[in-house]
């Protein structure tokens, strides 16, 4: 089944802000390394990766599809936070817009009955649902933690740990 134009200008669309997502976050690790919180701005060089392999998907299910896609313009991020706190709430926030939008794509599948791109954003509707919880986890941490910089400390050791990012899927629909 051809893809229709408008569900290859949303998923292109998409695929640029997963780019721009790689971008705020590199933002933020980049903010962590300023404040000595290594642990975080590991956390956030790891998201900058599987946003990276986010775009490949997008990027990956157009071309299997046979649809030409257009690089495009990628805004600046934001650059300055007040705390840690703020970082992840912004994080948060963030991966509800992309959730949104996701779920918009979804909605013109929908209405063209394309199953093929559906199969594809399964994947990306329990991905959204764990980097929503990932990001809630952390914000409501750091409010626990408040102003206890031992607290802080355990917690930027704690997610220094987590595992590098996987490879950039090899096709669209791969788990
Ligand atoms: Fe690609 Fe964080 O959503």
């Amino acid at each position: 089944m051809e893809i229709n134009k408008e569900l290859v200008g949303a998923i292109n669309d998409q695929l640029n802000f997963e780019l721009y997502s790689a971008f705020i976050y590199l933002s933020m690790g980049t903010w962590f390394e300023e404040q000595n919180l290594n642990g975080m701005a590991h956390w956030m060089e790891v998201q900058y990766q599987e946003e990276f392999a986010h775009a490949m998907r997008f990027y990956r299910h157009l071309t299997e599809r046979g649809a030409r896609v257009v690089m495009k313009q990628i805004a600046a991020p934001k650059t300055d936070w007040e705390s840690a706190y703020e970082v992840f709430a912004d994080a948060y926030h963030h991966e509800t817009v992309v959730t949104g939008r996701i779920y918009k794509i979804g909605d013109i599948a929908d209405r063209l009955g394309d199953r093929s791109t559906q199969s594809m954003l399964n994947w990306f509707y329990n991905e959204q649902t764990e980097e929503e919880a990932n990001t809630m986890g952390i914000r409501d941490k750091l409010k626990l933690i408040s102003d206890s910089i031992p607290a802080l400390l355990l917690l930027d050791t704690e997610l220094g740990a987590r595992p590098p990012a996987g490879p950039i899927p090899a096709e669209s629909t791969v788990p």
